[in-house]
């Protein structure tokens, strides 16, 4: 393997977190740095930068002094969040990306090459994508502020490939339901909430109704996917706005079911909110096809091995 530099902007958040604890392992302390707007990353001995992604120059600044190679970049406002401040959404989602993205065209212009890797999202589709199984190529109307700065991003993601060969690299991902940190503000987040209140034997009060199907994805399984993209020879990678990936699809009242299978006396109440209109408007499970034809993804984790783990 090459040795990389890789930066993580967002390193804070549910997923950063754990992602640079896989670069670590992977490629060892000294060529990952963290980055987040807030300071706090108190994970492995990586060097920490406080960073503003929508401050162009001091992201220049720090990838040219660091060596960067390849950039992670998950800083974002996500779709509950998004919709209570949707100006600023607009912003942080879509600076954010055209700042790294000018700046991946700035340095390719100079011979230096710099991956980047960007995660779309299931709320890049709408109520007139097909709901069942949603194909990679279909009508894509999202409603949320967040799921509309998503299928801006897949464009620019590819614009910028085609038109500057900047070799950019993307997936949908799904909820995705991890322990370690807090989710930061999406409509997919009942289903981390949900193992809080089982485990403190609290009844929990569910954003969504019982039936209300998502395509999830657990931690593991979108680190191994986010890896093996951006480990994938650029030949491999053929689609370059966003590619599908998905772990298993159930709604509150399945996923409420196996919790009670191993606490039984769990307790959900079904209060829908405003969050409800965003899940409606989403896929119930997706066709990830492309994304195992081309770079051989496969999900391994399913309900059981999820609850289980989620639980322990
Ligand atoms: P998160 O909210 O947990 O973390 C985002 C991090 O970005 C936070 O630590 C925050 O401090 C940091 N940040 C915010 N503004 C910043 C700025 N201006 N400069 C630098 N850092 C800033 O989000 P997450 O769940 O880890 O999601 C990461 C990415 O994955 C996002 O693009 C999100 O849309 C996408 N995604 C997540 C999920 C999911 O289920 N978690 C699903 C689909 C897509
Ligand atoms: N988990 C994310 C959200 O609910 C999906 O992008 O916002």
């Amino acid at each position: 393997m090459k040795a990389e530099k890789i930066l993580v902007i967002g390193a804070n958040g549910q997923i950063g977190s754990e992602l640079v604890e896989a670069l670590v392992h992977r490629h060892g302390a000294a060529r990952v740095v963290a980055a987040d707007l807030h300071t706090g990353f108190c994970g492995s001995e990586v060097a920490f930068a406080k960073l503003d992604v929508l401050d162009s120059k001091a992201l220049r600044a720090l990838v040219v002094a660091e060596g960067v190679t390849q950039v992670y970049h998950l800083a974002a406002i996500l779709s509950a969040t998004g919709e209570k401040v949707p100006l600023q959404a607009w912003n942080l989602n879509m600076n954010g990306l055209l700042n790294l993205l000018e700046l991946a065209r700035e340095l390719l212009a100079e011979g230096r090459l710099l991956r980047v890797f960007w995660p779309s999202s299931i709320a890049a589709f709408g109520p007139n994508s097909p709901r069942l199984n949603t194909p990679q190529y279909c009508v894509m109307d999202p409603t949320s502020m967040y799921g509309i700065s998503k299928l801006a991003g897949e464009r620019l993601c590819e614009y910028y490939h085609q038109k500057y060969g900047v070799d950019v690299r993307s997936l949908r991902y799904p909820g995705i339901l991890s322990s370690k940190t807090p989710p930061g503000g999406g409509t997919t987040d009942y289903a981390i909430a949900i193992f809080l209140s089982a485990k403190k034997r609290e009844v929990f009060e569910c954003f969504l109704s019982q039936d209300t199907t998502l395509p999830m994805i657990a931690m593991e399984d979108a680190l191994r996917a986010t890896l093996s993209l951006m480990e994938a020879s650029p030949e491999q990678i053929k689609i370059r706005s966003s590619y599908n990936v998905t772990g298993l699809s159930f709604s509150p009242a399945e996923l409420a079911l196996a919790i009670r299978q191993r606490l039984p006396a769990f307790q959900i109440r079904y209060v829908p909110d405003e969050r409800q209109a965003i899940a409606d408007s989403w896929p119930q499970s997706l066709d990830d096809s492309r994304a195992r034809a081309d770079w051989g993804w496969k999900a391994l984790i399913g309900m059981d091995q999820l609850v289980d783990g989620m639980l322990a």
